[in-house]
């Protein structure tokens, strides 16, 4: 019997409508719902991987971004090994959110939580309201890494989820 393969507990947290089950359907599937429906409580999905020809099986946590789910996410980050927390880049507020979730993950989650910080929604450029030094700076402070992507076009999106298991030990 082949031996199970390793596994990576990700999980994805960020302002409602961010583009978060977004950026996982396109992750998994390599595809876009325009009219994707707001996340209830919590949805999983995951994919299989080769990470430096190792076969890794992501399990992704995809959490409620809706205030009245704020307290069930511990639930998700706790045990996670790697968090994907996004803001989109022309909503200011939900780069003030993102801010707060880190805050909590670094006050709450476990302690060698990996993190990355995403910019979603890069496809709509002209009506960008954070700079992406502004978002990299900040990213840089808490010692994460910063990723811009669009789900909709499949902007770095492969990226964003590989670059971040390839950092978990
Ligand atoms: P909650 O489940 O409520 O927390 O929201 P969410 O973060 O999961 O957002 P969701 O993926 O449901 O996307 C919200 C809306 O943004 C949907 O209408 C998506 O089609 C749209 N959207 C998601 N990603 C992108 C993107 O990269 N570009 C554009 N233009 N729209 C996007
Ligand atoms: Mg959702």
């Amino acid at each position: 019997m082949a031996a199970r393969p390793r596994e990576i507990k990700l999980v994805i947290i960020g302002d409602s409508g961010v583009g978060k089950s977004s950026l996982v359907l396109r992750f998994v599937t390599q595809s876009f719902k325009p009219f994707s429906e707001s996340t209830i409580g919590a949805s999983f999905m995951s994919k299989v991987i080769e990470l430096d020809g190792q076969t890794v099986k992501v399990q992704i946590w995809d959490t409620a971004g809706q205030e009245k789910y704020k307290s069930l996410a511990p639930m998700y980050y706790r045990g996670a090994a790697a968090a994907i927390v996004v803001y989109d880049i022309t909503r200011r507020e939900s780069f003030g959110t993102l801010q707060r979730w880190v805050s909590e993950l670094q006050e709450k989650g476990p302690r060698d939580l990996r993190i990355m910080v995403a910019g979603n929604k890069k496809d709509l450029e002209g009506d960008r309201q954070v700079a992406a030094e502004e978002a990299e700076a900040y990213a840089e402070s808490i010692g994460a890494r910063y990723m811009e992507t669009s789900a909709k076009d499949d902007m770095a999106v492969q990226d964003l989820f590989l670059s971040l298991c390839q950092q978990v030990p």
